[in-house]
């Protein structure tokens, strides 16, 4: 049994030892806008934010998430009423969208650490793949909230 704290809600779950933050987000919690794509953190398609920070949640353990503040795409506004949701839509920055909520998650995790990133920052930051090539719209999604250009 493990206690997970996810867009401010204490759970208690049963899960196997290895079970990566993933699964138990969107098999346990049913929390299905988190992606998996990879499985080995390299496209970013998982991105959680964890205390603040974005995290790849297919190769992090759920039981090493205990006793931290997880926050999902579904835990950023009831509403989408957040300014990067806003922005995403204002940019119309999905294509398929598959990889999105990683990005708005990782874009989340940049401004919360950088309110007003450049592009060279912007790039370095955000690792995320994606395979319809969004990234001058993300980063144009970015800037609408971080005031860049
Ligand atoms: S599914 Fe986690 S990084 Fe690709
Ligand atoms: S919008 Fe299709 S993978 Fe990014």
């Amino acid at each position: 049994m493990i206690h997970l704290t996810v867009n401010g809600q204490p759970h208690e779950m049963e899960v196997e030892a290895d079970t990566p933050l993933l699964w138990a987000i969107r098999d346990n919690l049913g929390l299905t806008g988190t992606k998996f794509g990879c499985g080995i953190g390299a496209c970013g398609a998982c991105t959680v934010l964890l205390d603040g920070e974005a995290v790849r949640s297919c190769t992090l353990l759920a039981s090493d998430a205990t006793g931290k503040a997880i926050t999902t795409i579904e835990g950023l506004s009831p509403d989408h009423s957040h300014p990067l949701q806003q922005a995403w839509i204002a940019e119309q920055v999905p294509q398929c969208g598959y990889c999105q909520s990683g990005q708005i998650m990782a874009a989340a995790a940049l401004l919360h650490a950088n309110p007003h990133p450049s592009d060279a920052e912007i790039d370095a930051a955000m690792t995320n793949i994606c395979r319809c090539g969004a990234y001058g719209r993300i980063r144009a999604a970015i800037h609408r909230v971080g005031g860049g250009t």
